[in-house]
């Protein structure tokens, strides 16, 4: 496998880190406490992922790796939360069944969730020879555009894709809305986030403004970050796999020949892919992590098991069904199509 066969590579030696770690399912609800703090229910759900200090309102002074007493991630300084939208099929007669997910490639055994990076430099630079300086307490941030529902205004934003899955480790090409025909392996939704902060502020009122792409190229291609936002970040980077398997019968999919997902928000294009940060790393974990040589298995930070992971939970706050077939999605959303 390819991670494996990485690893093993001596001559590749890494300078600095790169972090891949996967985060176990802490929670499905309707809350936000980004982009709707205070509400339970927020308009769309979410599945919530990291540290068990989580809650409907998160005020930013909050001490949250004092307050969490437990992580669904790997590594068990981070209690950060990390969160996207989730999936639903559409049938043919017009009811709504949630898609779970599958853990990434050599995580077996974690229930759901997603593949968390940290990374200097591009996925496939083993080296990883830039720097970078590590979020603070109390930064958080957002991308995407719940309202995107054209390719160009999807565009706005680099890198929030789609990959339509052959087999576990399929990884292109990536498109910016949902694949068109059945994926043998699933869906992988792709969340990178931007990565040249203003250095001042830890959040703004769209939760993206404090934040902005390179100035030319990507974080990957080693794009310089712009004056007005000179500290380069690390890349945040989420895989989240679908298991759409289940829902692979083309029998089952519209007659006209469109696609039958749908976010839990109603986008049925895949445009308005997004995600939220809450950074919640313990100390200066996350800076010694990354100024450390390692290539996904760090040995400078402590890890714990699956089992561990899949322990860490919270309670749902909003209590709806989540895993029957249901008339509308949660929060009373219908699905809508391109045109
Ligand atoms: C969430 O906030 C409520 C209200 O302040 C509090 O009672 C509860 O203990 C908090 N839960 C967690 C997990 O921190
Ligand atoms: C709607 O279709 C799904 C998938 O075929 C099926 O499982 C479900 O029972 C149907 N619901 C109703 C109300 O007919």
């Amino acid at each position: 496998m390819k991670w494996g066969f990485v690893a093993s590579l001596g001559l590749l030696a890494p300078v600095n880190a790169l972090l891949r770690f996967p985060c176990a399912q802490l929670v499905i609800d309707r809350r936000d406490p980004l982009v709707n703090p205070g509400s339970a229910p927020s308009p769309h759900i979410h599945q919530i992922l990291g540290g068990n200090a989580f809650n409907t309102t998160m005020d930013p002074s909050k001490d949250i790796p004092a307050e969490a007493t437990c992580t669904s991630c790997e590594f068990s300084e981070d209690f950060s939360n990390y969160w996207t939208a989730i999936l639903y099929f559409k049938a043919k007669n017009g009811t709504y069944k949630r898609v779970t997910q599958l853990p990434n490639a050599g995580f077996n055994g974690v229930n759901g969730g997603m593949t968390v990076y940290y990374m200097q430099d591009g996925l496939y630079n083993f080296q990883q020879t830039s720097k970078v300086t590590a979020f603070k307490p109390g930064f958080r941030m957002y991308i995407g555009d719940v309202n995107a529902r054209t390719k160009s205004q999807a565009e706005r934003f680099r890198q929030l894709t789609f990959t339509c899955l052959q087999n576990i480790g399929t990884r292109d090409p990536q498109i910016l809305d949902f694949p068109s025909t059945p994926c043998p392996g699933g869906i992988m939704t792709a969340v990178r986030f931007p990565t040249c902060w203003d250095g001042v502020n830890l959040d703004s009122p769209d939760h993206m403004a404090h934040m902005a792409y390179p100035e030319s190229g990507t974080f990957e291609t080693g794009g310089p970050c712009p004056a007005s936002h000179p500290v380069r970040m690390p890349q945040l980077f989420y895989e989240v796999i679908w298991d759409t398997r289940p829902f692979n019968n083309k029998d089952d999919w519209p007659e006209d020949g469109s696609q039958p997902f749908v976010w839990s928000f109603g986008d049925g294009t895949g445009y308005a892919n997004h995600g939220d940060y809450i950074f919640g790393w313990k100390d200066d974990s996350l800076q010694r992590a990354m100024d450390s040589p390692c290539y996904v298995s760090c040995p400078t930070l402590k890890t714990q098991s699956a089992e561990a992971m899949n322990k860490c939970t919270v309670d749902r706050v909003v209590k709806e069904e989540i895993d029957d077939w249901v008339t509308t999605l949660p929060g009373g959303h219908v699905a809508s199509y391109r045109k």
